[in-house]
């Protein structure tokens, strides 16, 4: 019997939470530091089971005593970046929220593989792994199979042809840096550079870049959370099912790419255990300047949190 833990009862939370149950995937414990909220979604979740036909088990909690043997520990807790908020202030909050998170987890589940949602994403990856010091490939950070699956979505738009077909690699971090890659994008096989000019190729990773910031602007007062949290239910099939699928996540870089100790996006076979290896693409120079320039716009976030968690 499979056992998932869900850090956070926010949206995104609760929308793994949901998948995992539905799914069959696993039974789900849902803990927060707030009262009632992950009681009250995992009670709303376990009243549609005899609608969806599942017999998952899915309990609320506020205590991490609760979260015991998990196989899979997802981390959402923390807060979304306000209108005046620096990326710094952001940093210091959820770095605070995730320490404390993988300090506590980790007492009670200390074979758990671990994966990662809070931002600024990869940095929260690395500091996960820094504090549960756990071997790199158990812990992951959720962002290029989100990233991935918003440009194979636009590119499904664009070309009025099924997103099912459409497969995507967008490598680097979660921001503004990040690298989607044309060249290792296909509709059944066929590379996107084949179907559509440069300008509309490049208009569509520009949507890419800014997907994250296009939900927050049409949502007004929150992020994503139903793409986000179907990105992370995957990676937990993967790994629980032991599925080997090639999937873009945050892992830590040890060389590969000429990158090395930061947790950045790059192809990775997940299954048992998490990371089974990180897949070496032939990159071309611009690909990998500017994967390099995303991997250290991300060992600057580290350095930084570094810093603002010795001075609290
Ligand atoms: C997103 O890309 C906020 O990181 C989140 O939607």
């Amino acid at each position: 019997m499979s056992k998932v833990t869900v850090v956070g009862s926010g949206f995104v939370g609760a929308t793994v939470a949901q998948h995992v149950a539905e799914q069959d995937l696993a039974d789900v414990v849902v803990i927060d530091v707030i009262e009632g909220k992950p009681q009250g979604n995992a009670l709303d979740l376990m009243e549609a089971a005899p609608i969806l036909g599942h017999d998952r088990k899915l309990i609320g909690a506020n205590d991490y005593k609760d979260t015991r043997d998990s196989d899979i520990v997802v981390i959402t807790a923390g807060i979304a970046r306000k209108p005046g908020m620096s990326r710094e202030d952001l940093l210091k909050i959820n770095a605070k929220i995730v320490q404390e998170v993988s300090r506590e987890t980790i007492k009670y589940s200390p074979e758990a593989t671990y994966i990662v949602v809070t931002n600024p994403l990869d940095v929260m990856t690395y500091l996960c792994w820094q504090t549960t010091k756990l071997p790199s490939e158990r812990v992951i950070g959720m962002a290029g199979v989100l990233d991935s699956a918003r440009f194979q979505t636009f590119i499904g738009m664009e070309l009025k042809m099924s997103v099912q077909d459409v497969r995507a690699m967008v490598l680097g971090g979660h921001g503004d840096l990040m690298v989607p890659l044309p060249r290792y994008s296909t509709v059944n096989g066929v590379p996107i550079t084949e179907l559509m000019s440069p300008d509309r190729i490049e208009a569509l990773c520009k949507r890419t870049r800014d997907g994250g910031a296009e939900i927050v602007g049409l949502l007004k007062t929150g992020s994503a959370y139903y793409a986000p949290g179907a990105s992370a239910a995957l990676m937990v099939e993967s790994i629980l099912k032991d599925k080997n699928r090639l999937l873009p996540c945050a892992v830590y870089a040890d060389g590969h790419y000429g990158l090395k100790d930061v947790y950045v996006g790059l192809p990775a076979v997940l299954g048992a255990g998490g990371v089974k290896r990180v897949v070496d693409l032939h990159l071309s120079k611009e690909e990998a300047a500017a994967l390099s320039a995303s991997a250290d716009s991300i060992k600057q976030n580290i350095d930084m949190m570094n810093q603002l968690l010795v001075a609290v």
